[in-house]
C-alpha cells in the first residue's frame, strides 16, 4: 500500500510537471519537435503561409505537429471514408487524406461560405485534393444527409456544439471506427474554475464527460497542442 502511495504521488507530480511544460512548451521545444518529425508536404506549407497572410484567425489551422499526427493516425487506420466537421482552409483535410485507401474519400463540412474559394484553391495544390469532397453548410444539417459508414471522423467545428456533433456522427461511424476531437483541453480551461461561465469551455467539458460516461466508447485525451481526444467506437 505504501509503495502504491509513493507511486501515486510520483505519478501525480509527473502529470503536474507535464501540464506545466505543455502550457509553456515555448517556441524552442516546439521548434525542436518540428525539426525532428516528418516535414510538412509543400502544399501544406503553402496553405499555412497563405492562411496566415490572408485569413482571419489563422491559429485555427492544425499546423505541422498536429497535422503530422493526423496524417499518421490516418495511415494507421487506412480508412476508406473519413468525415471532417470544420474544414477552415483545408489543412487537416489534406493531412488525413494521406492515409486514405486508393479509392477512399474524405467528406469535409464548412459552414463559412466565404472560405469556399480558398478551400477549393488549397485542395487543388495537392493531388490528394481530388479525394476530398467539400460540403458548404452547417454540419448539424449536413451530417444527417450523409449516407454510408465512416471509418474515421474528425470533429473540429464549434466547440459549444461538440455534444450534438457526437450524437449526429455516432451512427455514421462503423463499429471499431474512430472519432478524433480537437481542442478538448481548451488551453487547460476545462480544468480551471475561472472559466466556469465560458460557453466554449462548458461545451468541451460536457463533451469530455459525455464521452467518458458512454460505455459504447473508449477514449484517451492527448495533451497535443490544445488537446486531442482519440475515441474508439466499440
Ligand atoms: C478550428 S477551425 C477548423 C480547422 C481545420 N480543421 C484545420 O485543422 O485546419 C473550425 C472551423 O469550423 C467551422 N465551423 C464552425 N461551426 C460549424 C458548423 N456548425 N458546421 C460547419 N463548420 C463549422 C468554422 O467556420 C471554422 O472554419
Amino acid at each position: 500500500m505504501q509503495n502504491y502511495n509513493f507511486f501515486w504521488i510520483f505519478a501525480r507530480k509527473n502529470v503536474i510537471l507535464q501540464a506545466k511544460c505543455q502550457k509553456k512548451m515555448g517556441i524552442e521545444l516546439l521548434d525542436y519537435i518540428e525539426s525532428h518529425i516528418s516535414a510538412e508536404p509543400e502544399a501544406l506549407r503553402r496553405i499555412t503561409h497563405d492562411t496566415h497572410v490572408n485569413v482571419l484567425n489563422p491559429h485555427m489551422l492544425s499546423g505541422h505537429l498536429q497535422g503530422r499526427f493526423l496524417a499518421m493516425m490516418s495511415r494507421m487506420i487506412g480508412p476508406k471514408r473519413i468525415l471532417e466537421l470544420g474544414t477552415f482552409t483545408g489543412y487537416s483535410a489534406l493531412c488525413m487524406a494521406e492515409g486514405l485507401a486508393e479509392d477512399g474519400v474524405l467528406v469535409t463540412i464548412e459552414h463559412n461560405d466565404e472560405l469556399e474559394e480558398t478551400i477549393r484553391a488549397n485542395l487543388s495544390l495537392s493531388p490528394l485534393g481530388r479525394k476530398v469532397e467539400l460540403r458548404i453548410g452547417d454540419a448539424k444539417q449536413v451530417v444527417p444527409t450523409l449516407e454510408g459508414a465512416f471509418d474515421m471522423v474528425f470533429i473540429d467545428a464549434d466547440k459549444r456544439e461538440y455534444c450534438e456533433y457526437l450524437d449526429l456522427v455516432f451512427d455514421k461511424v462503423r463499429a471499431g471506427g474512430w472519432i478524433i476531437a480537437d481542442n478538448t483541453l481548451w488551453d487547460g480551461h476545462v480544468a480551471d474554475a475561472k472559466y466556469d461561465r465560458d460557453k466554449q469551455t462548458l461545451g468541451l467539458r460536457a463533451f469530455n464527460d459525455k464521452v467518458h460516461d458512454d460505455n459504447r466508447l473508449e477514449n484517451v485525451i492527448l495533451p497535443i497542442r490544445d488537446g486531442l481526444s482519440i475515441i474508439r467506437k466499440k
